[in-house]
């Protein structure tokens, strides 16, 4: 039974700082955070994103310093993606294929000067290498084939791999790919690559910053609804998890991340495996916005957001914010 008033005073545990910090719940830190980062051609290259105000794309030497201001700053994972030059970009992607790619680079420059200091995350799909910016190979219609994309993706994992990719991340939402992953993955010795399977990934209006910083906007005819999920569904999105988990998956993603924090608890809840959030670029930009306008305070909305998804039981974080929040937590 709980005590009623006068009794009972919840307030009289948040009435100074040191019982407020006793009483919390839970807590973020930067070792909750992973570093999404957009990879362009060049030495000494830093493009800003018009979209991502505060974001860049930085070239192979950039990014290795952002590396290492992750570790400096307590920050264990990052994510990758590549801005592909246009004339690499082809109808099959296959410059995802290619060892010597932008994305293999920086994987191994990362490694070579942090070592294993700093995980590495890398995207699977093959939006950022095609000329119609759909994430897997198109039939006459348009429509992406999924057995044949699988195929595809089976080589672009197992290309991250080779380059030391930590964590392969599977974004593409194909059939099948998890479990096909895993067994190249297990072929070829890579036996402790993890997979992050982008499980619950919805078919959102809040990625169009992203296509920005990886050149794919332009590009994009039509839309991603025939593989990424409708945004009504929440018990497909158990079932989705459940079939990565079964193929595999090491741990699972929800994306986007605060509209679809209901999904987040209940993967949480039903599975009690390592559920991630993405905090995707069009929420990144809706806090930016907001700020630019007066409409809230920067520090205070980044941590109340990241906060928010550890309440949920999230283990971590994909955000843009992250070295910013991770600089405000040690503060
Ligand atoms: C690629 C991919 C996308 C994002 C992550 N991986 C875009 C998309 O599916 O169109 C979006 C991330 C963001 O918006 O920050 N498949």
């Amino acid at each position: 039974m709980i005590a009623s008033y006068p009794h009972a005073r919840p307030r009289r545990s948040r009435a100074t700082a040191w019982s407020r910090a006793l009483h919390r719940e839970v807590l973020i830190t930067p070792s909750d955070l992973i570093w999404p980062l957009f990879v362009t051609e060049g030495t000494g290259v830093e493009e800003p994103v018009g979209s991502l105000p505060g974001v860049s794309r930085w070239s192979v030497d950039g990014i290795v310093a952002r590396a290492k201001e992750a570790v400096a700053l307590g920050i264990p994972c990052l994510a990758l993606f590549p801005n592909t030059q246009p004339e690499r970009r082809t109808d099959d992607g296959r410059e995802a294929l290619n060892p010597d790619n932008l994305m293999c680079r920086a994987i191994r420059a990362i490694r070579d000067a942090c070592g294993d200091s700093i995980g590495v995350l890398t995207d699977v799909a093959l939006d950022p290498y095609t000329t119609h910016g759909q994430d897997g190979l198109i039939d006459a219609n348009g429509y992406v084939e999924n057995d044949a994309t699988v195929e595809a993706l089976v080589g672009q994992a197992l290309n991250q791999a080779n380059a030391g990719s930590d964590i392969i991340a599977p974004s593409d939402m194909m059939d099948g790919r998890v479990g096909a992953i895993r067994g190249a993955l297990e072929g070829q010795g890579h036996v402790n690559v993890q997979i992050m399977a982008y499980a619950a990934k919805y078919a959102s209006a809040f990625y169009g910053p992203f296509r920005d910083a990886v050149g794919s906007s332009g590009l994009l005819k039509g839309d991603k609804k025939t593989y990424q999920m409708d945004p009504g569904n929440a018990e497909e999105a158990l079932r989705e998890v459940e079939m990565d988990l079964l193929e595999g998956a090491d741990s699972v993603m929800v994306k986007p991340g605060l509209p679809y924090l209901d999904i987040a608890v209940r993967v949480k809840e039903a599975f009690g495996v390592p559920v991630f959030a993405y905090q995707v670029s069009g929420e990144y930009a809706m806090i930016e916005a907001a700020v630019a306008a007066g409409a809230g305070d920067r520090d205070a909305l980044v941590l109340e957001t990241l906060l928010a998804f550890k309440r949920a039981g999230c283990s971590g974080v994909l955000t843009y914010h992250a070295a910013h929040a991770a600089r405000l937590m040690g503060a």
